[in-house]
């Protein structure tokens, strides 16, 4: 499915897949300009984006960082310092923004206490290979309590998939304001970001690149 031409109508909660929902233009403009604001000064502060070395020694093709817990790209686990980086604690995840994403799982009909946010910037040139988002406690996956997206900037092309790898994708634009989630039987679905659309991002942004933050609860 590529859908270009007939963008989704925004305030619409539209089920691509059972548990996983798209809320087109769920943030105002004026909220994608307060976010991105929030996104730039968590980066860009004293413990701000890196770009991560992965297990097996590839770059990711984004810069991270991670706020209240630190996704360690080397182990593929959750802790309170960044030990692939600089040993730094991990920042608190902000009030204003984990309440943020509590509206979007409402919005959808779910419920989730995010205590992690994985804030990334993609450049023009940003992409994010297949993956699941598996390393949360046991107990959350089992539970499918969901992860919320948001995404800032340029439209993202976003894939997703299913259980596992080689099933078949759909592919879906997340816009500036967009969020997505996916929990329930969709909470270990394959997903991935194929290429960013240098230029769409709203011009009263004033950015180029994309902003996607995911919430987590541990
Ligand atoms: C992710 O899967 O961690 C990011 C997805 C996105 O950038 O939309
Ligand atoms: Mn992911």
């Amino acid at each position: 499915m590529q859908e270009t031409l007939f963008p989704p109508a925004p305030g619409t909660v539209e089920w691509v897949a059972p548990g996983a929902a798209r809320l087109a233009g769920f943030l105002s403009l004026d909220e994608q300009h307060w976010l991105a604001g929030r996104c730039r000064d968590l980066g860009g502060g004293p413990v701000g984006w890196y770009r991560p070395t992965v297990r097996g020694g590839g770059r990711m093709r984004v810069e991270m960082l991670c706020l209240g817990r630190h996704w360690n790209p080397l182990t593929y686990r959750y802790e309170s310092t960044r030990a692939d980086r600089d040993g730094a604690p991990a920042p608190p995840l902000p009030d204003d923004l984990a309440a943020l994403a509590c509206r979007v799982a409402a919005a959808a009909g779910m419920t989730l206490a995010p205590d992690i946010c994985i804030l990334n910037a993609y450049g023009t040139d940003g992409r994010m290979g297949l993956h699941q988002d598996k390393d949360e406690q046991p107990d959350t996956l089992a539970a499918g309590i969901p992860v919320v997206s948001i995404s800032i900037g340029d439209t993202a092309r976003f894939v997703l998939g299913g259980l596992r790898r080689r099933d078949p994708l759909q592919h879906l634009d997340l816009r500036s304001g967009d969020a997505f989630v996916f929990g329930g039987p969709a909470r270990l679905r394959y997903h991935g970001v194929t290429r960013i659309l240098p230029g769409t991002a709203p011009a009263p942004l004033g950015m180029t690149g994309r902003y996607n933050l995911t919430f987590r609860q541990y």
